[in-house]
């Protein structure tokens, strides 16, 4: 007999896009920003001293709340800083949600398709699961809060712009979920420095939202996947309630000092942003070019179907597996035959375009 609980016995677990650990591939399947962390964060990497290391770090990540805090307009006691974006989806399944009951409530709303690691973080918590189709162009449908109130969710979560469609929703819609919704709306902010704006308005000021959260993650702006560093924005209770459940140590020091130093130095970062998405529109031309139908997208990825009498979405994606070209292939419904690509240098992108035009 198992050990495991029964839920955690019958997982598929969470499988991450291929990290072929080599240079020698165009990699342009798991989001990753194609230039490096700015110099501010090598130095405060390579500034971190014994001294420091021997000690443990500060529990709250004290001046990275106060950097955030100040960045947002925000106040420190409305930041958590977490490892990963990942560690806050976790940490608010835990604090809002109630391990499956004989009435199937108190669990998550989402929508389909979405960030495929929610499904599995619901189901490592054993919390029911709402998923909500989107519309045809992966809109929100309008009655999205009112089937999770029906539901009796506490927690919904949304990609906002949208993975892997790269679709954005106005603070305006969003703030509309947010009164409608009973429960906390979870605002996944993972790729919003590539978006035309953010949804902080949403947790600031006299027309903040006590119910709405917002993810925000170093990995993709700036360039930090490796560092593993995030954060969370919301109203002080909210705050306080994830604060509760986190480990007391959940951010490392070389993590902090690289953090805060990646905020001080986030105009050099914007950079990267403006090159990620002049080459988004550049290669969403040159796919529909040949024929392909791209999604428009606020995100540094995009979401391309192959052309009609061409080969379909998961041979083109083997293919270019076999030419050293990784891009990002879902057997999902609605996405099975589609192609998320990620942008990477113009020279990467460039390598995409030619193993295409060259399959005709
Ligand atoms: C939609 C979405 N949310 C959150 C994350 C979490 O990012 P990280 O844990 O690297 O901060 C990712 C990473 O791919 C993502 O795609």
């Amino acid at each position: 007999m198992p050990y495991e609980r029964d839920n955690i016995h019958s997982l598929s677990p969470y499988e991450p896009g291929e990290q072929p650990q080599t240079d020698k591939v165009v990699k342009l399947n798991t989001n990753e920003n194609p230039y490096p962390p700015t110099r501010q964060v090598m130095e405060a990497i390579a500034g971190v001293g014994a001294d420091a290391l021997r000690r443990y770090p500060p529990p709250m990540a004290t001046p990275f709340r106060y950097a955030a805090a100040q960045m947002h307009d925000l106040e420190p006691d409305q930041v958590i800083a977490t490892n990963g974006g990942d560690e806050l989806l976790r940490l608010a399944v835990a604090v809002f949600c109630d391990p499956a009951g004989e009435d199937g409530r108190g669990g998550i709303g989402q929508t389909l398709p979405t960030y495929s690691l929610y499904d599995v973080l619901a189901r490592i918590h054993d919390t029911p699961i709402v998923r909500v189709p989107l519309e045809e162009d992966w809109s929100i449908p309008q009655d999205f809060a009112k089937r999770l109130n029906n539901a009796g969710c506490r927690l919904a979560w949304v990609v906002n712009p949208h993975a892997p469609s790269g679709r954005f929703e106005s603070s305006d819609r969003l703030r509309q979920i947010a009164a409608d919704f009973n429960g906390v709306l979870l605002v996944d902010e993972a790729y919003v420095d590539f978006a035309r704006h953010d949804a902080s308005d949403l947790v600031r000021g006299e027309d903040a939202m006590d119910n709405v959260l917002l993810l925000r993650t170093l990995s993709k702006g700036y360039s930090l996947a490796g560092l593993r560093f995030g954060y969370g924005l919301g109203s002080r209770d909210l705050i306080a309630a994830l604060d509760k459940a986190r480990d007391s140590y959940n951010t490392d020091i070389l993590a902090q000092a690289a953090a805060v130093a990646a905020l001080a130095s986030r105009k050099d970062a914007a950079a990267t942003w403006t090159k990620v998405v002049d080459e988004r529109r550049r290669v969403g031309d040159e796919l529909a070019r040949l024929g392909w139908w791209v999604w428009p997208s606020d995100c540094n990825f995009i979401l391309a179907k192959p052309r009609e009498n061409g080969p379909g979405a998961m041979e083109t994606y083997e293919s270019l597996k076999r030419d050293g070209i990784f891009v990002r292939y879902f057997d999902q419904d609605r996405l099975e035959d589609k192609l998320r690509i990620t942008l990477g240098t113009p020279e990467q992108n460039d390598a995409l375009l030619r193993a295409l035009t060259a399959r005709g």
